[in-house]
């Protein structure tokens, strides 16, 4: 079980809720530190942390900062996950896998659309650095519409590609899938209570959509079953972090359990 963060007395409800449930992530809330800078994801997470159960960095962020920066984010104590999307032959994403394991974070994901030999390849090599690793599989990008799918080749609706790389994510072993929050319902009818559903796409009410499709707001979310609310720009260009992110975990809070 993942250690709890310090929290405010008014988010303390929606940890009791999520301990009631199967996700290891008692605070669903992971805030992407989508910056090239590490001063500025350093500052970021000091104003969330009283209110989220995570952190998430991403392409930008490892990209400029590298290992190194990772485990700058990693010493600040809450959960990380490194939001990676490896794609490539099994062998090269092993090689990757096994060396993301090696930075303390807690889950990292892939593309579920490499195919199940990289899927499971993935999962061994993680498993051997840390067995406690978390693996998960992206569905369908939240950014893409069913045009966008077609375009690229791919059969729409998304919500059917979604339920069918979930399907193969976890007959190859994965911990669960990211998957836009409209989605949730149909992944856990499809792979069940203990399979973790993460939900980039939130958007509270008259947040901007940016180049997000297919959203939901945090409470929704919540309602519809996701584990982990990945929540970026809704928190990080607000005007102040801290106070966004706390209004979120409090929306949350109030959630009905799914
Ligand atoms: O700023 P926003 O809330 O849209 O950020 C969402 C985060 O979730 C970004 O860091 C993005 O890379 C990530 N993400 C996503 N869609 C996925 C997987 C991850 O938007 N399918």
């Amino acid at each position: 079980m993942t250690e709890i963060p310090a929290i405010a007395p008014a988010v303390a409800t929606a940890y009791v809720r999520n301990w009631m449930t199967p996700s290891p992530f008692a605070n669903p809330i992971f805030v992407a530190l989508d910056t090239p800078d590490l001063g500025r994801a350093r500052d970021l997470a000091d104003a969330v942390r009283p209110y989220v159960g995570g952190l998430k960095v991403g392409l930008e962020f490892l990209t400029a900062q590298g290992p190194s920066g990772a485990a700058e984010i990693v010493s600040l104590g809450l959960p990380v996950f490194a939001d990676v999307k490896f794609h490539d032959i099994p062998n090269t994403v092993a090689g990757a896998a096994r060396e993301i394991a090696r930075l303390g974070i807690s889950l990292f994901n892939i593309h579920a659309s490499g195919g199940i030999a990289m899927m499971r390849a993935a999962k061994q090599a993680a498993a051997e650095t840390n067995p406690q690793m978390k693996v998960i599989g992206v569905t369908v990008l939240t950014s893409l519409t069913d045009g966008d799918l077609a375009v690229v080749g791919q059969s729409p609706p998304a919500r059917a590609q979604v339920e069918r790389l979930a399907r193969l994510a976890q007959a190859s072993g994965l911990d669960g899938v990211v998957c836009s929050p409209r989605e949730i319902g149909i992944v856990r009818r499809a792979c069940g209570p203990a399979f973790l559903v993460v939900t980039p796409g939130i958007r509270p009410a008259g947040a901007a959509l940016a180049d997000q499709r297919r959203v939901m707001s945090p409470a929704q979310a919540i309602a519809a079953g996701a584990d982990i609310l990945v929540i970026g720009r809704p928190i990080t260009a607000a005007a102040d972090p801290g106070e966004a992110a706390r209004v979120i975990a409090e929306e949350v809070a109030r959630a009905p359990a799914a």
